[in-house]
């Protein structure tokens, strides 16, 4: 297992946001959590990727614990995050936030002198525009982020990942507001970089969608694991049809 959970719990203010989760995450594959709204998802990945500190229990990654380590820390150690809400450079164009996640060594002192930025930085253009090929937006290389629609940022959102030397992404609702063709060619590349070695741990909405590209599914409800299984068998299960009629 590339990630584990032990018993990690979250409380704001008396709620249980997260209440002892216990998951695994395989790697080279793609680990799906669904959930009614408000059901711990986001939070659960907050704490994974260290933009919340968890209360109790532990998180380890490649065997290592984790808990509650910074967000750089983690990104240094292969796990990369995006977010339900995009969060772009507004003014920046979509080259150029793909560029600035990816960090730049020509930064570094070491690099400076002695110009091994130079070759990095067209590196880094090159794999931008193949990953804004793949995504379909080359053609908004040049465009203002703030003049993008929703599906387009999210778009934006989910190269700024594939950017980084990540090993684990972890991606919160990647497929919103993107429509159903270009949802099952992203799923379709993610399986390709499966293939590659890379992991996804996933929270998305559109069943529909997903589940058939999916390894894994887990189901939270009031912040805890109800359910785990395979593929589609997971959301015929009693207890689950039970929280999603419920929400
Ligand atoms: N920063 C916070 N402060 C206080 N309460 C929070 C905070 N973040 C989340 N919560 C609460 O924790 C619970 C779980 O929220 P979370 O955002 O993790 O749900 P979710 O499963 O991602 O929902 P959705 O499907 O709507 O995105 C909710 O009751 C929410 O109101
Ligand atoms: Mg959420």
């Amino acid at each position: 297992m590339i990630l584990r959970t032990f018993s990690l719990s979250k409380f704001f203010d008396g709620l249980k946001a997260l209440d002892r989760v216990n998951i695994e995450v395989e790697e080279g594959k793609i680990t799906l959590v669904i959930g009614p709204n408000g059901s711990g998802k986001t939070t659960l990945i907050n704490v994974i990727t260290g933009f919340y500190k968890a209360d109790e229990g532990k998180v380890e990654y490649k065997g290592e614990d984790i808990t509650n380590k910074p967000p750089h820390e983690l990104y240094r150690r292969g796990i990369v995050r995006t977010f339900q809400i995009p969060k772009p450079l507004k003014k920046l164009t979509v080259l150029e936030n793909l560029l600035i996640a990816r960090e730049n060594p020509g930064e570094g002192i070491v690099g400076a002198l002695t110009k091994a930025y130079i070759p990095k930085e067209k590196e880094s253009v090159t794999k931008a525009f193949e990953i804004l090929e793949f995504l379909g937006i080359e053609h908004l290389w040049d465009e203002e982020a703030q003049n993008l629609s929703g599906g387009q940022l999210r778009l934006v959102e989910i190269g700024r990942a594939l950017m980084s030397d990540a090993d684990l992404f972890v991606m919160d609702e990647p497929l919103a507001g993107v429509a159903p063709k270009l949802s099952h060619d992203i799923l379709g590349r993610m399986r390709e970089l499966c293939e590659m070695g890379k992991t996804f741990l996933i929270v998305e909405h559109r069943l529909d969608i997903v589940l058939e590209y999916v390894d894994k599914v887990y189901v939270m409800a009031s912040g805890r694991i109800i359910a785990e299984g395979k593929g589609k068998e997971v959301i015929e299960k009693p207890e689950v049809v039970e929280v999603y009629l419920g929400a």
